[in-house]
């Protein structure tokens, strides 16, 4: 049976050239600075996204981590979404292991956090208060329905930062889906932020990896932590040759993965029992919710399981389906079949 797994663009496989890539990689030990590969990926991303330097991390887990505690001492504060994956679904990092304090706004529906309620969360000089000292942003959002997060707006959180003496930090785990979406030039969704970091490892389907960014500065840093971490990699040739060959091959393809949300979107609209609110959709990530009591939507993902189509269940009544490399037309138009034959015969 054909199995179609819309549970997240992590299930990507890598690309016949990305395997190739990695068996021809030229290696050496990256602790010692010597593995070309490695070296040039991180060239490479640093220049894609216009920062002076990059650092190859193992995870968009760890290029948070490192970033949250290459900027922020103990007892100092971030300002995050509160529907942020740092937030929720990171194992409390930078607490547990950086003692840093997470201060959580309210994201809007499109990712957003208000202006006034970032700078509401600044803290004043006072005694009893923690030291501010970083604000995150999400890009797409995840939890926020893959929104796109714009030029403008990023600038202007940049500009309240500056202005407080604050430094940003970009989550752009799935920045090129942004880019795309918007289509914009990466650069301007980086352009003001100190540092961020970007996954090879989701949308751009290599194995494993992310890319911490920034000035050679923070970037020298930032080496220093990921070594704390347990983060020097060695021979990484072989996680950064297929990250090569995603940057080169992989990020403008991700429209088709965009239209294909939208595909599953519109059809969406269309079976009784399903709803979603289409103006959302704006990249891979689509969030739907139940209409009807005959069926929980762990019962939906149960039976769809059974037809080969995989989705996850996000609450007692809503479901995310995830586009990715390895899924096609045809997939959305048979999961769409499979949907439309479950809700009517349930
Ligand atoms: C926005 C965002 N940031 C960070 C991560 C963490 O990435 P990883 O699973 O590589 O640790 C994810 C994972 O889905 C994510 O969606």
């Amino acid at each position: 049976m054909r199995i179609i797994d819309l549970r997240s663009d992590t299930v990507t496989l890598p690309t016949p050239a990305m395997r190739e890539a990695i068996y021809r990689a030229e290696l050496g030990d990256d602790v010692f600075g010597e593995d070309p590969t490695t070296n040039r990926l991180e060239k490479m991303a640093a220049q894609r996204v216009g920062k002076e330097a990059a650092l190859l991390v193992a995870s968009g887990t760890m290029g948070n981590l490192v970033c949250s505690l290459t900027h922020c001492g103990r007892g100092e504060e971030v300002i995050l979404g509160d529907q942020s994956h740092t937030f929720l679904y990171e194992a409390g990092g930078m607490s547990a292991l950086g003692g840093i304090h997470p201060h959580t706004v309210a994201n809007q529906p499109d990712g957003t956090m208000q202006l006034a309620d970032i700078e509401a969360a600044i803290r004043g000089s006072n005694v009893h208060f923690p030291r501010t000292r970083l604000i995150c942003l999400e890009n797409t959002h995840n939890r926020c329905h893959g929104s796109a997060l714009t030029p403008e707006y990023t600038d202007a959180v940049a500009a309240l930062a500056r202005e407080r003496g604050l430094r940003v930090y970009l989550d752009g785990a799935r920045v090129f889906n942004a880019a795309v979406a918007l289509n914009v030039d990466v650069r301007e969704l980086t352009r003001s932020v100190n540092s961020l970091s970007f996954c090879l490892s989701k949308g751009l389907s290599a194995p494993v990896g992310s890319l911490v960014c920034g000035s050679a500065d923070f970037i020298a840093e930032a080496r220093r932590t990921r070594k704390v971490l347990g983060g020097g990699m060695r021979q990484s040739g072989v996680i950064a040759a297929a990250g090569i060959v995603a940057l080169e091959q992989m990020v403008e393809r991700t429209a088709e993965d965009h239209r294909n949300a939208r595909r599953l979107a519109e059809g969406i609209v269309r079976i009784r029992g399903l709803s979603i609110d289409l103006p959302k959709v704006q990249t891979n990530i689509l969030y739907f919710q139940m209409t009807t009591e005959r069926l929980t939507a762990s019962q939906l993902v149960a039976e769809l399981n059974k037809r080969g189509v995989k989705v996850l269940c996000v609450g007692a009544n809503r479901l995310r389906a995830v586009t990715h490399y390895g899924i096609s037309r045809e997939d959305i138009d048979l999961t769409l079949a499979v949907l439309g034959e479950l809700m009517n015969t349930s």
